[in-house]
């Protein structure tokens, strides 16, 4: 089903060093949400928040009622079992193969035989593309496969909501197509909310049903894609139109400073937007939304050329 997430007035500090403050946002049952920033704004951060391994110094985090940031060690064992988790480096065991790696949290926290261990495992590494690679080490794989490895991981306890931290990272162009639709048919068949923590401003464009862009120690903007990608709000603009700001400079921490200099200098026309991914099976996820569907209904005009396929089919009308 997916639980919603509601987050308020969060704020987290390092010694006197505030990563983010007073961050509100919800991220919607069952939706795909991405939340981008250049490195070093603290989306790791925000994850790690998210589950109770971080404790904000204000603020609430809200799921099923309960405040993650104030609740019990007990309430808060209770909430983490919604969570599957995706870290930003795999945390793979390297000396278990990859049976061993996903099986992991089954033999940790249920009492299930290794016959049911097995089949939940089996269908987990079906889902990501895994199947036949069961006895591989981490070590003898490449990125794309262990990351694939860590999804199937994130998997198996049917997690309500799915914690993804740069999926993207050290892939190349095309594994990133590959693990972006992987992302959409995984919504559509587990129904779970999602959050990716990304840079990748394709990714992030095409993806998710809502963007948020922490930015400069706060959250510049949360709200849907179509909101986002026709913002002409400058930060927002900048980060999310590929012909400013490219993918490469935006995760150097410096862009932060640099991009704050831009700001005023006249903006070009923005893009037009590209349809988002949908499920390969055809069938809609059920946060789904038809493309063009938030700008007409906030009568915004997206720019000449958007959503491509669906104007070449009402061309044929
Ligand atoms: N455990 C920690 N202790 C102190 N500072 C931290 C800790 N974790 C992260 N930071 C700092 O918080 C900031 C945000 O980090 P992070 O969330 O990893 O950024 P991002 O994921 O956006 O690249 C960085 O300046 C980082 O050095
Ligand atoms: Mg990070």
């Amino acid at each position: 089903m997916g639980v919603e997430v509601v987050v308020e007035g969060l704020t987290k500090r390092f010694g006197s060093q505030t990563v983010w403050s007073d961050v509100s946002l919800t991220l919607p049952a069952g939706e795909i949400s991405v939340m981008l920033g250049p490195s070093g704004t603290g989306k790791s951060v925000f994850l790690k928040t998210l589950i109770g391994l971080l404790k904000p110094d204000a603020g609430h985090v809200w799921i099923e009622g309960v405040d993650i940031a104030k609740c019990s060690r007990q309430d808060l064992y209770e909430i983490r079992k919604l969570f599957g988790v995706l870290f930003q480096d795999g945390a793979m065991f390297g000396s278990m193969n990859l049976y061993d790696n996903v099986a992991f949290p089954l033999r940790e926290h249920t009492r299930k035989s290794e016959s049911e261990i097995r089949q939940i495992v089996l269908e987990r590494m079906e889902l990501v593309g895994l199947t036949g690679a069961e006895n591989k080490l981490p070590g003898e794989i490449s990125g794309g496969m262990r990351k694939r490895a860590g999804l199937a991981r994130a998997l198996v306890l049917d997690p309500e909501i799915l914690l993804i931290d740069e999926p993207d990272s050290g892939l190349d162009p095309v594994r990133t197509t590959y693990i972006n639709q992987l992302f959409i048919d995984l919504n559509a068949q587990i129904d779970a909310t999602f959050l990716i923590v990304t840079h990748d401003i394709n990714t992030a464009r095409t993806v998710p049903d809502n963007i948020g862009l922490l930015y400069h120690r706060h959250l510049a903007m949360f709200g849907p894609r179509e909101m986002l990608l026709t913002s002409k709000e400058p930060v927002v603009a900048q980060f999310l139109n590929a012909q400013r700001v490219g993918p490469i400079g935006m995760s150097e921490e410096k862009d932060a400073d640099q991009l704050a200099s831009e700001e005023g200098i006249a903006m070009p026309p923005l893009p037009p937007l590209p349809l988002q991914i949908e499920p390969s099976s055809g069938i809609p996820r059920r946060g789904q939304r038809e493309s063009g569907a938030w700008c007409r209904e906030n009568g915004v005009v997206p720019p000449a050329g958007s959503f491509p396929e669906r104007a070449y089919a009402m061309s044929l009308h």
